[in-house]
């Protein structure tokens, strides 16, 4: 399938007071048409730089893309000048945020809104795009849209008002859709119909769409492919049937193991203990050393390849499909896990 984006050894850091945070470090990851990639991990691990880098939209001071290159139909958008990457981000790729109501404006209509990147995005009359705003409500099914349109935004739940920043971003009718947490904020059923319109309208409107969360069960329902992120690093890379049948990277494991779903009647809900170190102070060798349970010594010592060496992305040799992992000791999880008493993550299917 012909690759729509193309992130290739991205580097995103911040200067700051207390040092440099390398939020994003040489992170590669492709889209292709009309295809959903998933990016998933903990806070703080530069899924929404990554996803601000590719919108350009990082604030410069203090960050700034040090390396790398983001190839969109051919060009590299990390070359673009500001005036480029607003036709991109009218027309090509979109963004929707975690939290709409910092997103709107609180003292405009929403109908007037839509209207407002209506007009920005296509050359129509104000009466045209009134007509439009309302035709986008009524597709992100928002009901009784003539009269929502007239409503501002605390009149809305906010179930309603992700729908309403989702007509917003699709009023560009963009190739590429990025959706940066669009359900963490709403309630689960809620969150379940904000999958669904998204997966309905990408089949709508042939976009491709780059889904992050730190929540593997929105992945294993919306994903064709999978970006695992630790510690401004893709720890591993792989389609997500693959990556939760035969996870090779010790993260992703314990990712897998902290989901609810996947966990039914088993003993133990597991999470993975520590916290991610933060980006100004992230370990010389493999950054998931300071939590990882399969970690070659469980102190830093001049010995371990984990603690010094960076683990490269390799292909794991048995996956039929594209799939990397970033891990010294890949070869060995499955040993690993066993002598440690750790169950397989997944033996049922997942429900799609
Ligand atoms: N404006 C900023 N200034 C300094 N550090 C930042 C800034 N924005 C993000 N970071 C750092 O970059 C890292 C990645 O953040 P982010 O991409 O927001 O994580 P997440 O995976 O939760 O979306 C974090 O350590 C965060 O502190
Ligand atoms: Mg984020």
């Amino acid at each position: 399938m012909a690759k729509l984006l193309e992130v290739r050894n991205l580097r995103t850091y911040f200067y700051t007071d207390d040092g440099i945070a390398k939020a994003v470090d040489d992170v590669t990851f492709d889209l292709d048409k009309g295809e959903t990639l998933g990016l998933v991990g903990e806070s703080g691990c530069g899924k929404s730089v990554s996803a601000l880098s590719i919108m350009r939209l990082i604030p410069d001071p203090p960050g700034k893309i040090v390396g790398g290159e983001i190839i969109f139909k051919g060009e590299d958008l990390v070359k673009n000048s500001e005036r480029q990457m607003q036709d991109v981000r009218g027309n090509d790729i979109a963004m929707i945020f975690q939290e709409p109501m910092t997103s709107l404006n609180p003292v405009f209509k929403c109908g007037e809104q839509i209207d407002e990147a209506v007009i920005l995005h296509q050359n129509v009359s104000r009466e045209e795009a009134k007509k439009r705003s309302i035709e986008m409500l009524r597709l992100v099914g928002i009901p009784g849209p003539e009269q929502r349109y007239g409503e501002y935004p605390h009149q809305l739940s906010g179930g309603l008002r992700q729908r309403v920043m989702i007509a917003m971003a699709l009023s560009c009718n963009p190739e590429i859709l990025i959706a940066d947490e669009p359900t963490t904020a709403l309630d689960v059923t809620v969150q379940a119909q904000i999958l669904e319109l998204i997966r309905k309208l990408q089949h709508e409107l042939g976009m491709a769409v780059i889904m992050i969360t730190h929540d593997l069960g929105v992945i294993a329902e919306v994903c064709d492919r999978v970006a695992v992120m630790y510690a401004s690093k893709v720890a591993e890379y792989s389609y997500a049937d693959e990556l939760f049948y035969n996870p090779k990277h010790p993260y992703t494991l314990g990712l897998l193991n902290s989901i609810p779903k996947l966990n039914k009647g088993k003993a133990r809900l597991n999470t993975i203990e520590g916290t991610v170190p933060p980006a100004t102070n992230y370990p010389i060798g493999c950054h998931f050393a300071t939590r990882c349970k399969y970690v070659d010594s469980k102190i830093p010592n001049p010995g371990s390849k984990c603690w010094n060496i960076e683990p490269p992305l390799e292909q794991v040799d048995d996956a039929k499909v594209m799939h990397t992992v970033s891990c010294h000791y890949w070869k060995d999880i499955e040993k690993r896990r066993e002598e440690l008493g750790d169950r397989v993550p997944l033996q049922e299917p997942l429900e799609k």
